[in-house]
């Protein structure tokens, strides 16, 4: 444990989306904690109370940026202003839970669009933008869910989430081939079942359970694990 975190690597410069609550906002305390200068990004930055109070407290380190990983303009925008030369480390967390659709008869094409924008196409534009500017080694994390686990299917519903946290492992799967050329190392995650707005109460991790095993997990995940669909203790899960 102690050779595992005298190893981790320093991420310097570090972004994170949705970063306004949740999972986004615990990672962006964490790094921020570690001295790391983070970009943290939410869709609305004037409804982002605890994200600019918490930028508030590490003055210097913290740069706060609109972003809407749905609309390719806020995209293109975002990639144009980043704060830094070089990003050590990318985590694309902003994520919609989309409608509850037990049936297929539930599903309405529009909103099931909306969540494959958000959860699936928005990731890999981010990605897409920021690619040029990935340091050497730098880690590219997907926060996605075992929702998204085609053999882990056992009940249906949810078929938006499902389908876009799929086509999020997909393209995650995809991107690893091309990463290891690139000297990066990108995966995907799976937080677990975590106490957030999307969680619910019901769910069975605190918020920082859960980014406790993600950030180790984050640290130690070499590039023998590119393009990796893997729980938050890093071990593999299936597809
Ligand atoms: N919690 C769990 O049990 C669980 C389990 C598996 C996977 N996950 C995944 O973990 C990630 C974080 O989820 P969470 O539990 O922290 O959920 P959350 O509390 O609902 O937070 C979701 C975050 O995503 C942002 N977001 C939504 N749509 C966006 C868009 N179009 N552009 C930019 N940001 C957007 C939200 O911003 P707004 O405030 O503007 O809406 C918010 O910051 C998601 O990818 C989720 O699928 C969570």
């Amino acid at each position: 444990m102690l050779r595992a975190l005298m190893s981790a690597p320093n991420f310097r410069h570090v972004v994170v989306t949705g970063a306004n609550r949740g999972l986004g906002l615990a990672f962006t305390r964490h790094y921020l904690q570690q001295g790391s200068h983070v970009l943290a990004s939410a869709r609305d930055l004037d409804a982002a109370d605890d994200l600019t109070a918490l930028a508030a407290s590490h003055r210097g380190h913290a740069t706060l940026e609109r972003l809407d990983v749905a609309d390719p303009a806020s995209v293109e925008a975002f990639a144009g202003c980043l704060p830094f030369e070089e990003i050590d480390l990318l985590i694309n967390n902003a994520g919609v839970y989309g409608g509850e659709e037990p049936r297929i008869s539930d599903v309405d094409p529009e909103q099931l669009l909306v969540t494959l924008q958000v959860n699936a196409v928005g990731p890999l534009h981010v990605t897409k933008l920021l690619w040029p500017r990935l340091a050497r080694n730098a880690r590219v994390v997907h926060v996605t869910s075992l929702m998204g686990s085609i053999s882990d299917d056992t009940s249906g519903g949810r078929y938006g989430y499902r389908m876009s946290k799929a086509a999020l492992n997909m393209m995650v799967r995809n991107l690893g081939h091309e990463a290891a050329e690139r000297g990066v190392v990108t995966f995907a995650i799976h937080p677990g079942w975590v106490r957030t707005d999307m969680g619910g109460p019901s769910a069975p991790l605190s918020i920082d359970e859960s980014i406790a095993s993600m950030v180790e997990t984050i640290a130690q995940v070499g590039p023998e694990r590119n393009g990796a669909f893997v729980d938050r203790d890093g071990e593999p899960l299936p597809w």
